[in-house]
Protein backbone atom coordinates (compact mmCIF):
# COMPACT_ATOMS: atom_id res chain seq x y z
CA UNK A 1 0.00 0.00 0.00
CA UNK A 2 1.18 3.30 -1.35
CA UNK A 3 0.55 6.39 1.26
CA UNK A 4 1.08 9.57 -0.82
CA UNK A 5 -0.58 12.99 -0.75
CA UNK A 6 0.60 13.51 -4.78
CA UNK A 7 1.78 16.85 -3.94
CA UNK A 8 4.79 15.93 -5.94
CA UNK A 9 3.84 12.52 -6.81
CA UNK A 10 1.81 10.85 -9.57
CA UNK A 11 -0.68 8.28 -9.43
CA UNK A 12 0.13 6.74 -12.57
CA UNK A 13 3.58 5.77 -10.41
CA UNK A 14 1.62 3.33 -8.02
CA UNK A 15 1.78 0.28 -10.17
CA UNK A 16 1.49 -2.58 -7.51
CA UNK A 17 -0.96 -2.65 -4.89
CA UNK A 18 -3.45 0.36 -3.66
CA UNK A 19 -2.67 4.23 -3.53
CA UNK A 20 -4.12 5.85 -0.13
CA UNK A 21 -4.21 9.63 -0.43
CA UNK A 22 -3.21 11.58 2.43
CA UNK A 23 -0.50 13.44 4.11
CA UNK A 24 1.61 12.45 7.00
CA UNK A 25 0.24 14.87 9.13
CA UNK A 26 -3.09 13.15 9.27
CA UNK A 27 -2.21 11.17 11.80
CA UNK A 28 -5.29 9.07 12.71
CA UNK A 29 -6.03 8.66 8.67
CA UNK A 30 -2.54 7.07 8.29
CA UNK A 31 -2.85 5.00 11.27
CA UNK A 32 -6.46 3.75 9.76
CA UNK A 33 -4.53 2.91 6.41
CA UNK A 34 -1.86 0.80 8.22
CA UNK A 35 -4.33 -1.24 10.31
CA UNK A 36 -6.66 -2.01 7.48
CA UNK A 37 -4.02 -2.83 5.37
CA UNK A 38 -2.30 -4.81 7.83
CA UNK A 39 1.04 -3.42 7.12
CA UNK A 40 4.09 -4.56 9.20
CA UNK A 41 7.01 -3.19 7.46
CA UNK A 42 7.08 0.57 6.54
CA UNK A 43 9.35 1.68 4.07
CA UNK A 44 9.34 6.25 4.51
CA UNK A 45 9.95 8.20 1.16
CA UNK A 46 7.36 10.59 1.63
CA UNK A 47 9.60 14.26 1.85
CA UNK A 48 10.42 16.62 -0.07
CA UNK A 49 14.07 16.13 -1.55
CA UNK A 50 15.72 18.56 -2.83
CA UNK A 51 18.73 20.14 -1.21
CA UNK A 52 18.44 23.78 -2.60
CA UNK A 53 14.86 24.73 -2.11
CA UNK A 54 15.51 23.22 1.42
CA UNK A 55 17.81 26.23 2.03
CA UNK A 56 15.70 28.84 0.09
CA UNK A 57 12.54 27.22 2.72
CA UNK A 58 13.99 25.77 5.61
CA UNK A 59 10.65 26.08 7.44
CA UNK A 60 8.85 24.01 4.46
CA UNK A 61 11.38 21.31 4.83
CA UNK A 62 11.43 20.74 8.76
CA UNK A 63 7.56 21.15 8.97
CA UNK A 64 7.41 18.53 6.11
CA UNK A 65 10.24 16.08 7.28
CA UNK A 66 10.51 16.41 10.89
CA UNK A 67 7.09 17.01 11.55
CA UNK A 68 5.44 14.65 8.87
CA UNK A 69 8.36 11.88 10.51
CA UNK A 70 7.46 12.17 13.62
CA UNK A 71 3.71 11.77 12.62
CA UNK A 72 4.21 8.81 10.91
CA UNK A 73 6.25 7.45 14.07
CA UNK A 74 3.34 7.84 16.95
CA UNK A 75 0.90 6.81 13.42
CA UNK A 76 2.76 3.33 13.72
CA UNK A 77 2.84 2.89 17.24
CA UNK A 78 -0.76 3.49 17.25
CA UNK A 79 -1.52 0.50 14.48
CA UNK A 80 1.01 -1.84 16.17
CA UNK A 81 3.63 -1.23 13.04
CA UNK A 82 6.82 -1.64 14.60
CA UNK A 83 9.48 -1.57 11.75
CA UNK A 84 10.59 1.24 9.53
CA UNK A 85 13.21 1.06 6.76
CA UNK A 86 14.17 5.18 6.58
CA UNK A 87 15.66 5.99 3.44
CA UNK A 88 17.65 9.23 4.75
CA UNK A 89 19.71 11.40 2.13
CA UNK A 90 21.86 10.80 -0.85
CA UNK A 91 23.54 13.68 0.95
CA UNK A 92 24.77 11.94 3.98
N1 LIG B 1 16.37 10.42 -4.92
C1 LIG B 1 17.45 9.95 -4.32
O1 LIG B 1 18.52 9.70 -4.94
C2 LIG B 1 17.43 9.64 -2.84
C3 LIG B 1 18.48 8.94 -2.28
C4 LIG B 1 18.47 8.65 -0.91
C5 LIG B 1 17.41 9.08 -0.14
N2 LIG B 1 16.40 9.78 -0.71
C6 LIG B 1 15.33 10.24 0.17
O2 LIG B 1 14.12 9.56 -0.17
C7 LIG B 1 13.02 10.43 0.09
C8 LIG B 1 12.19 10.56 -1.18
O3 LIG B 1 13.02 11.08 -2.21
P1 LIG B 1 12.55 11.02 -3.74
O4 LIG B 1 13.73 11.38 -4.58
O5 LIG B 1 11.84 9.72 -3.98
O6 LIG B 1 11.51 12.23 -3.75
P2 LIG B 1 10.14 12.40 -4.62
O7 LIG B 1 9.77 13.85 -4.53
O8 LIG B 1 10.28 11.75 -5.96
O9 LIG B 1 9.09 11.52 -3.81
C9 LIG B 1 8.62 11.94 -2.56
C10 LIG B 1 7.15 11.54 -2.47
O10 LIG B 1 6.68 11.89 -1.18
C11 LIG B 1 5.41 12.49 -1.30
N3 LIG B 1 5.23 13.35 -0.11
C12 LIG B 1 5.97 14.42 0.26
N4 LIG B 1 5.55 14.93 1.43
C13 LIG B 1 4.51 14.14 1.82
C14 LIG B 1 3.65 14.16 2.95
N5 LIG B 1 3.75 15.09 3.92
N6 LIG B 1 2.67 13.22 3.04
C15 LIG B 1 2.53 12.28 2.07
N7 LIG B 1 3.31 12.22 0.98
C16 LIG B 1 4.31 13.14 0.85
C17 LIG B 1 5.44 13.23 -2.62
O11 LIG B 1 4.15 13.47 -3.17
C18 LIG B 1 6.26 12.26 -3.49
O12 LIG B 1 5.46 11.30 -4.14
C19 LIG B 1 13.61 11.74 0.60
O13 LIG B 1 13.63 11.72 2.02
C20 LIG B 1 15.03 11.71 0.06
O14 LIG B 1 15.92 12.50 0.83
C21 LIG B 1 16.36 10.05 -2.03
Amino acid sequence: MVFDNLSRGHRAAVRWGSLVEGDLAERGKLAAALERHRVSVVMHFAAHAYVGESVTDPALYYANNLGGSLSLLEAMREAGVDKIVFSSTCAT
